[in-house]
């Protein structure tokens, strides 16, 4: 549904919204709560942290001295912008998952260069307050940019995706690493599928690092990303018309380094009973039990080159910080 045209008079450029997540939204909560708080393991899926607060504290996440993602992944963008726009002087920058606008800014700058006349913008997220957000400050930044956002879930509307025009697809701050290999497979299958032979895809990962670097990036002392585990809750409260109280869990974060994982669960600090009152389902919790709310993969140079291999493409350029924490690799179609 095309939602509404932004043409503030100050900006040359506007936003044209289209959301596909008015009913639906609610809709899929409902079946995955549902059957992620009757499963023997209760889980939750991490794309329901993303409503207007939980996009503003995973900002907040990205600027906390223990998250070193973002601050790496920015420094290897800084380094080889130039050098990744530089065969993108035209067409779309497709970012799924796109929060702020941060990344997409370095890109944007280093094109300036070729005046960014030819690029358009096309943002892809759940959160729309965060989608439209980072759309204005890039408006403020680049009063000739196009920007067609899509609020849309990119495991289910990529092929709502315009096309037409070449394409660079951005997947950044490892939120490939957020799905099990399969789903990631999957994941990265569908835009191998959409993508024409062109197009490029900038995919980020975190690679892996000593636990006490993974623990502390998912530990914070400011309790930030608690915060934003415990959202999770007033999402499924404020959706579904549920009683969760968040001040009764304990945020749990630990790297599996069998898994090659940071697991994230809400853990009960007591018996816990909770209403859900729009799916008529009750859901009680012993003390210490979690439901389990987020995993993230970390990943070696192998099992990067696995998982975009196994989606059919074909990694083009690796670009790295010097401790090799994050990988920022450009992937183009496998050849036949
Ligand atoms: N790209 C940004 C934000 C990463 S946080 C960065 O690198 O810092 C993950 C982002 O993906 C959030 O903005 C969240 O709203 C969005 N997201 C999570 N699951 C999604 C899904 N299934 N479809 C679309 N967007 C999703
Ligand atoms: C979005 N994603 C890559 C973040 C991550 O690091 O897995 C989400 C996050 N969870 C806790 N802190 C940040």
């Amino acid at each position: 549904m095309l939602e509404m045209m932004l043409h503030p008079s100050e900006f040359h450029s506007q936003i044209e919204l289209h959301n596909h997540l008015t009913v639906e939204f609610t809709e899929s909560l409902a079946r995955d709560v549902r059957e992620g708080l009757n499963a023997g393991q209760k889980h939750l899926p991490s794309k329901y942290f993303y409503d207007a607060r939980g996009s503003r504290l995973f900002d907040r996440i990205c600027t906390l001295p223990e998250y070193y993602l973002t601050r790496t992944e920015m420094k290897i963008l800084e380094e080889h912008a130039q050098t990744i726009m530089a065969s993108f002087a035209r067409g779309d920058l497709v970012e799924m998952g796109s929060g702020s606008h941060w990344k997409i800014c370095r890109l944007l700058q280093a094109a300036n260069g070729t005046g960014g006349a030819h690029l358009r913008y096309v943002p892809f997220d759940v959160s729309k307050d965060a989608l439209v957000k980072a759309s204005r400050e890039l408006m403020g930044q680049f009063p000739q940019l196009a920007i067609v956002g899509y609020v849309a879930d990119f495991t289910i509307h990529l092929h709502l995706l315009p096309g037409g025009n070449r394409r660079l697809f951005l997947l950044f701050g490892s939120t490939i690493g957020n799905f099990p290999e399969p789903e990631a497979v999957r994941l990265l299958r569908n835009v191998q599928e959409i993508m024409a032979p062109g197009d490029r895809f900038l995919l980020g990962f975190d690679m892996v690092k000593p636990a006490y670097r993974l623990n502390a990036a998912y530990n914070d002392t400011q309790g930030v990303t608690s915060a934003f585990n415990k959202n999770i809750l007033n999402v499924v409260n404020r959706h579904l018309h549920a009683d969760f109280n968040p001040a009764l869990f304990d945020h749990l974060a630990f790297y599996d380094k069998e898994k090659e994982q940071v697991e994230m669960h809400l853990q009960a600090r007591e018996p816990v009973t909770a209403t859900i009152a729009d799916i008529d389902l009750c859901v009680e919790l012993a003390a210490g039990e979690t439901i389990h709310t987020e995993i993230s993969r970390k990943f070696t140079p192998e099992s990067a080159r696995v998982v975009c291999s196994n989606a059919g493409l074909e990694i083009s350029r690796w670009f790295s910080d010097e401790e090799g924490w994050f990988s920022l690799v450009e992937l183009a179609l496998s050849r036949a």
